[in-house]
């Protein structure tokens, strides 16, 4: 090989010259596909927090309401979903209401019910909708009925319009280890904070335990309601709440996220808890479920081909996907397991100009360009992702630091569709300003929560197509 550097008629000097003409080139060329981060991550091994821990405390009180969560209850956001768990007994299914201003206090009553997994009995699991809210409006609402009473509140979304500012967190795969606590931790403390979290499946990683203890869905769900308690998070469900157990007769597919985590898919015609839609500012939002038949034909199928002409960009100007298992990933774990629903949903998206698919699944962070792949048909070549500014912009934020640990193994070199990508646990957040701009920054947890890893503006497709690279 040295023989090379001795070729008659060409100086040291110049073969200098163009070894380094050759590094920068190569640079260019690989920084067309993105970057990968070289931040340096700490690599202890992710454990879940004591069954003793602060954050899994049971509230004191006879049968005192426990693992308060809601979530939107309608199309529009004038609705709300509460549920908590009581333990000694039924207790009440009434939830009294009564906004800011107003010293009327509003009763609506609920439902209970208790489900069996293995040899694990559940407490007895409320809901309750509140209905006809009014909008842009703080509401508390007190539970518990009779015995121990506790209060909790929230403020109702604005009306929805084209030019209305919202703010979404985006978490993902949390589980219930110290990471996660200091995910959900940076969110809260971030001053740029959501109104409400897109929630890209894998809840509690119970499944994790022997029998997939359910103790651990009732320790995540106390863990959580310093949050979610106060704020909606819009559920997706991940392999991780799927909970088939053929080994010990538990065949009903997500029997424990279905009993705990309802969602308001009666308002947009889905026949599923798993799927559904809902309006909320500026946004429309469509939750998709990776574990449910997507083939044409299939109820998913058929719903989304449906909900998607509903969408009015005019009323509803940002368009927004959240599944659990990503259509595009660059790292080695989970690589193309998103093919089945790609195949069959990736047109729908870049026919109706999604502005994001935001997905989990992968414990690492990655972002793509606006791409599509939809040309390919079976005869031909066209296989390969292309830039296309109708395409959303794929966004993986199953960091959130659950008992797996981080996915660290990339795939070399980095593909032209992927713009960024760092293994580090975090969290983002989407700033929708007005109609064309939304800001949009990730945070790794090891900066702090007021340091951004990344941040972009991007672009609505429908008012402002503009490419943002
Ligand atoms: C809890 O409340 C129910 C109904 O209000 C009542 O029947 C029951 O005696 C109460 N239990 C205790 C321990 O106070
Ligand atoms: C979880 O985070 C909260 C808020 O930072 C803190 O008060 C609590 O002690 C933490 N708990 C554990 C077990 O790390
Ligand atoms: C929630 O309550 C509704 C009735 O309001 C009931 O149909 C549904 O089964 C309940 N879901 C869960 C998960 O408790
Ligand atoms: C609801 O979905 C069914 C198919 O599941 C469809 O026939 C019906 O037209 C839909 N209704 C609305 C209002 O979208
Ligand atoms: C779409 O929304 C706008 C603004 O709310 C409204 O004026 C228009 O009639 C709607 N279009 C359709 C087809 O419903
Ligand atoms: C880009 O998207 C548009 C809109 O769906 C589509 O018509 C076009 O074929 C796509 N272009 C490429 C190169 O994939
Ligand atoms: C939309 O928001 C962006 C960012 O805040 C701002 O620069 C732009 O002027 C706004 N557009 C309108 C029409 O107000
Ligand atoms: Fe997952």
């Amino acid at each position: 090989m040295y023989k090379m550097w001795a070729v008659p008629g060409i100086s040291s000097s110049s073969w200098s010259f163009l070894l380094v003409l050759c590094l920068v080139l190569k640079i260019s060329v690989l920084s067309r596909g993105g970057i990968t981060s070289s931040y340096v991550r700490k690599l202890q091994k992710s454990v879940d927090m004591p069954l003793d821990s602060d954050v899994f405390r049971v509230p004191p009180g006879y049968n005192a309401p426990q693992q308060v969560h809601i979530t939107q209850g309608d199309l529009v956001g004038k609705a709300v979903i509460v549920s908590w768990v009581t333990t000694d007994e039924p207790g009440s299914n009434t939830v009294l209401y009564w906004s800011e201003n107003s010293k009327l206090k509003l009763k609506a009553e609920g439902t209970v019910l208790r489900y069996k997994f293995y040899t694990y009995t559940s407490g007895y699991i409320h809901n309750c909708t509140l209905e006809n809210l009014k909008f842009n409006t703080k509401y508390y609402y007190q539970v518990g009925i009779g015995n121990t009473t506790r209060t909790f509140w929230f403020t109702t979304p604005p009306e929805i319009g084209p030019d209305v500012p919202y703010t979404f967190g985006l978490i993902g795969d949390l589980g219930q280890t110290y990471d996660s606590n200091m995910t959900l931790t940076h969110y809260e403390q971030n001053p740029a904070k959501g109104q409400a979290v897109l929630y890209v499946g894998d809840l509690s990683y119970a499944d994790k335990y022997p029998n997939h203890d359910n103790e651990r869905w009732d320790t995540w769900g106390r863990f959580m309601e310093r949050s979610v308690a106060y704020q909606p998070w819009f559920w997706s469900a991940g392999n991780h709440d799927i909970d088939f157990a053929p080994e010990i007769d538990e065949t009903d597919l997500f029997k424990p996220y279905t009993n705990r985590y309802p969602t308001p898919n009666q308002a947009s015609n889905s026949s599923s808890p798993l799927y559904y839609a809902i309006k909320r500012a500026s946004a429309y939002v469509i939750v998709l479920s990776s574990y449910t038949a997507c083939g044409k034909f299939t109820p998913q199928y058929i719903w989304l081909d449906n909900e998607l002409k509903k969408v009015n960009r005019s009323e509803t100007p940002w368009l927004i996907v959240i599944m659990h298992a990503p259509l595009y990933n660059s790292y080695e774990a989970h690589f193309m397991e998103g093919e089945t629903m790609r195949v069959v949903f990736e047109p729908f998206f870049v026919e109706n100009k999604v502005d994001f698919v935001f997905a989990g699944h992968l414990h690492a962070y990655e972002r793509s360009h606006r791409i599509s792949n939809i040309n390919y048909e079976i005869v031909n070549k066209d296989c390969t992702p292309v830039r296309n500014q109708s395409s959303p912009v794929y966004i993986i934020f199953g960091d959130g630091g659950n008992i797996e640990g981080l996915n660290l193994d990339m795939r070399e070199p980095q593909p032209d569709h992927s713009a960024f990508r760092e293994a580090s646990f975090g969290h983002a957040i989407l700033e929708i300003k007005n109609r064309t701009h939304a800001y949009y920054h990730w945070h790794r947890n090891q900066d702090g929560y007021a340091v951004k890893a990344e941040s972009k503006w991007f672009y609505n497709r429908y008012w402002h197509p503009v490419d943002e690279d």
